[in-house]
């Protein structure tokens, strides 16, 4: 996958000590330009979930040296997606209002390689996630969630978990050794 990780890892580190204040933004661009998304987001802990946007996005960057893991994540992510009434057709939106925040946000930083690099990346992660959401079935019940594999698969970061456990719902049971 060659997603020209310095790029993308380069505009997420000016949003990563503001990731709240981003990711907010991005939700509302989100439910102004696409108010038809907002119903899927009803029952949810909107604090909570504007942090797993954003931290989801870095834990895909961090793990772009982990290829394999990260397409069978991002595909399970697809299939849960699925399950939560993401349609195909939202994809688009969200990384529309995604652009339009880093747009925002970075202002002159957004240079057009990182861009270019977003939309690129943007793409390959919903054609995974879309292939999974085809499949559900494959995916979910009893299969390895996103955070799983990248957990299993993907590299050990402590920092990382501790992310994880502060920003999801996702609970390890299969938490490795750092020995
Ligand atoms: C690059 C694309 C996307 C990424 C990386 C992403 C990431 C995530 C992650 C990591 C979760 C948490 C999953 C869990 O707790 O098991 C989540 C939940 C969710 N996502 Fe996405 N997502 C993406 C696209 C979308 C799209 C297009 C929609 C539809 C508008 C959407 C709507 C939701 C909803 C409704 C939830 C559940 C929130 C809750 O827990 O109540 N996502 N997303």
């Amino acid at each position: 996958m060659n997603l020209q990780r310095q790029l993308l890892e380069e505009s997420l580190e000016i949003v990563k000590p503001n990731a709240s204040e981003f990711s907010s933004l991005f939700y509302k661009r989100l439910f102004e330009d696409y108010p038809e998304t907002k119903p899927l987001f009803a029952q949810t802990n909107l604090e909570k979930q504007e942090k797993k946007l954003i931290a989801s996005l870095v834990l895909i960057v961090e793990n772009l040296r982990s290829p394999e893991a990260l397409q069978e994540a991002l595909k399970s992510l697809g299939a849960r997606h699925y399950q939560l009434g993401t349609l195909e057709e939202y994809y688009p939106m969200v990384g529309d209002a995604l652009l339009k925040t880093f747009k925002a946000y970075l202002g002159e930083k957004w240079t057009q390689d990182r861009e270019k690099a977003w939309i690129y990346a943007y793409s390959v992660i919903c054609t995974l996630m879309l292939e999974g959401a085809d499949s559900p079935e494959a995916y979910l019940d009893g299969e390895l969630t996103f955070y799983e594999w990248l957990d299993l698969y993907g590299e050990y970061d402590p920092a990382l978990m501790k992310t994880i456990a502060e920003l999801t719902r996702f609970k390890y049971t299969k938490q490795k050794k750092s020995n």
